[in-house]
C-alpha cells in the first residue's frame, strides 16, 4: 500500500488542524489517505459503482463519496464487492445480534406474509408486545413507549416530552456528543461537524464538558475528581429553570464515567427539578454487557432513549421509554411518524431480543469484552503509541497518542493503522480523530477476537515504526 509521507509542510499541518476539529464523529472521507487506500484496493468495477453513487448521493464528509461497496453480510463480517471478507467492528452500532441473523430473518419474513404495514389510528400485536417486553425489561418506572424510525427522531421526541412535562425548554448537555444529525438534535449535540456554519440551533441548549479525564478542563488526570458532575449542579442551580439534562449515559469514544458520576447527576436533576434523559441509542440491548447501560450505575433516568440494534441490526427503529407519569400529552403529537408501530420492525427488535436472552449475549459480552480489554491493556505495555485503553462489555476504544504525559492525539497515525488494519480484513472507525473504536457484533467468539487483535497490533507495530525511521 501507499505510504502516505508523515513529514508535511507548515501547510499542510494548518489544514490538517482544521481538518481535526471536524474528526470527532468519525474519519473523513476527504482524507488524502482514503484516497490512496481505494487506489491500492480497488478494482474497475467497484470504482465505477463509487463513482455513480457520488453522481447522484449528495456528498458529505462521512459518507458519500463512499469508501468501498458493500454485496453481502453475516455474523461479524462484512463481504465488499471484490468478495474481501473484512471484519466489521463499526457496523454502524446496529449488530449486536450479529449481520443477517438468522431468527431475525425469520421473524422478519413471516411477519411480511401477514402484516407488512400498520395504517396509523391501528394498532397490531408486535407493536404491542414489544412495548410489553421494553417496559418489563427497563428499570424502574420506565413503563411508557413512543416508537419512531430512528434515533435523531426518538431523541427530538424526549426533547418535546420534557418541555411540555417540565414547561421549561432549556436544556443541559456536553460537548463531543453526538444524539442524531437532525436540526433540534444537533443543537444539543456537540460536534462541530454537525453544528459549524448551520446557523442558529435551538435557543436555550447549554453545553458543559463531558466527564473525560484525560482531556478534562476542571484539571483532572487520567482519574475523574467528579469535577464535571458537580457543574452540572452549578448550572441547574444558576439557569434554575432548565428542562432536562440529556447525555449518553456512556459516550462511544468510549468516556466511561466512574460510578458516581450518574448519582451525582441523578440527584441534581431531581433537586432542580430537571429530567435526566439518557441516550443509549448506540448501547443499550447488551452492547455493554447489560441490557441497559444506566444499570451499570444504579440510576433510572426519566426518559431512556435506544434505537440502532433495536431493530435486529436490519430495520431502523428506535424507542423512547418514559416514566409512566410522564405521559402528560395526550392532547398532543409528540411523535407522528408514518411507520411509527412498523409490525416488520417490532418482529425483528422481538426476535433480536430473544436472541440476545436466549444464547446468553449479555453474559458473553462481559466475559469476552474483559478478556479483550486485558488484552488491550498487555498491547499497551508493548507500544508506546497506545496512550489508554478502555471499555465496557463490546465497547472498546484505544487511544493513540503522540506522547503519554501530554496525551496529544496522534490523528495520523491513527488514520494510518485504521486503513493498513482494512487491507488486512479489520474495518473499524476513528472518532476525535485518533481514538480507534472497536465494537465488533456482540456474537463474536474468543478467536475471532484474538485474529481481529493480532491484526490490530501488527498495523500498529508497523506505525510505530514507520514513524521511528521518520525521526532518525
Ligand atoms: C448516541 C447516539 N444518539 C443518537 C444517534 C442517532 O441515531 P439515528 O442515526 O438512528 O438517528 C446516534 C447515531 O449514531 C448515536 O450514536
Amino acid at each position: 500500500m501507499a505510504a502516505i509521507n508523515p513529514l508535511k509542510t507548515m501547510k499542510q499541518d494548518r489544514a490538517d488542524q482544521d481538518l481535526d476539529s471536524l474528526r470527532s464523529e468519525g474519519d473523513l472521507n476527504l482524507s488524502p489517505r482514503r484516497a490512496a487506500w481505494a487506489a491500492d484496493h480497488l478494482d474497475e468495477a467497484t470504482q465505477a459503482l463509487l463513482d455513480e453513487d457520488a453522481r447522484y448521493f449528495l456528498h458529505q464528509s462521512l459518507s458519500t463519496p463512499c469508501l468501498n461497496v458493500l454485496r453481502a453480510c453475516d455474523g461479524v463480517y462484512i463481504e465488499d464487492y471484490q468478495g474481501r471478507r473484512i471484519m466489521d467492528f463499526h457496523g454502524n452500532w446496529v449488530h449486536q445480534v450479529g449481520f443477517r441473523n438468522p431468527r431475525v430473518i425469520a421473524a422478519i419474513t413471516e411477519q411480511l406474509q401477514t402484516l407488512p404495514f400498520c395504517t396509523r389510528r391501528y394498532t397490531n400485536v408486535p407493536a404491542i408486545d414489544l412495548a410489553k417486553k421494553l417496559t418489563a425489561l427497563a428499570p424502574g418506572a420506565l413503563n411508557k413507549v413512543l416508537f419512531a424510525p430512528g434515533g435523531a427522531l426518538a431523541m427530538g421526541m424526549a426533547l418535546k416530552l420534557a418541555r411540555l412535562a417540565t414547561g421549561r425548554f432549556k436544556t443541559i448537555s456536553m460537548w463531543d456528543a453526538f444524539h442524531g444529525a437532525s436540526l433540534d438534535v444537533i443543537s444539543i449535540g456537540g460536534e462541530a461537524i454537525f453544528r459549524r456554519g448551520i446557523g442558529p440551533l435551538l435557543p436555550g441548549a447549554e453545553h458543559v464538558p463531558p466527564p473525560n479525564p484525560s482531556h478534562c478542563p476542571f484539571g483532572c488526570e487520567r482519574t475523574c475528581s467528579l469535577k464535571c458532575a458537580e457543574y452540572i449542579d452549578y448550572v441547574l442551580e444558576k439557569e434554575g429553570d432548565v428542562a432536562a439534562v440529556v447525555a449518553e449515559t456512556v459516550r462511544s469514544t468510549p468516556y466511561i464515567p466512574p460510578p458516581e458520576y450518574w448519582q451525582i447527576v441523578r440527584e441534581a436533576c431531581d433537586r432542580h427539578g430537571a429530567l435526566l434523559i439518557l441516550d443509549e441509542i448506540p448501547h443499550a440491548l447488551g452492547r455493554t454487557g447489560t441490557m441497559f447501560t444506566c444499570e451499570h450505575y444504579g440510576v433510572v433516568p426519566d426518559i431512556l432513549v435506544i434505537g440502532k440494534g433495536l431493530g435486529g441490526g436490519i430495520f431502523p427503529l428506535a424507542a423512547m421509554i418514559a416514566r409512566e407519569d410522564l405521559d402528560v400529552a395526550r392532547d398532543r403529537a409528540l411523535g407522528h411518524y408514518t411507520h411509527e408501530k412498523n409490525p416488520v420492525a417490532c418482529a425483528a427488535a422481538l426476535a433480536a431480543i430473544h436472541f440476545l436472552e436466549e444464547e446468553n449475549i449479555l453474559a458473553h459480552t462481559r466475559t469476552l469484552g474483559a478478556w479483550t480489554l486485558d488484552q488491550m491493556r498487555a498491547m499497551m505495555e508493548r507500544h508506546p503509541l497506545i496512550g489508554d485503553v478502555r471499555g465496557l462489555g463490546l465497547m472498546l476504544g484505544m487511544e493513540l497518542v503522540k506522547d503519554r504525559a501530554t496525551m496529544e492525539g496522534a490523528s495520523e497515525a491513527a488514520e494510518e493503522v485504521m486503513y493498513r488494519a482494512l487491507s488486512r480484513g479489520l474495518s473499524f472507525k476513528l472518532t476525535m480523530g485518533n481514538i480507534l473504536l472497536l465494537v465488533p457484533a456482540l456474537t463474536i467468539n474468543q478467536d475471532e477476537m484474538a485474529q481481529a487483535l493480532g491484526i490490530l497490533e501488527t498495523c500498529i507495530a508497523e506505525v510505530e515504526v514507520d514513524a521511528a525511521l521518520l525521526d532518525a
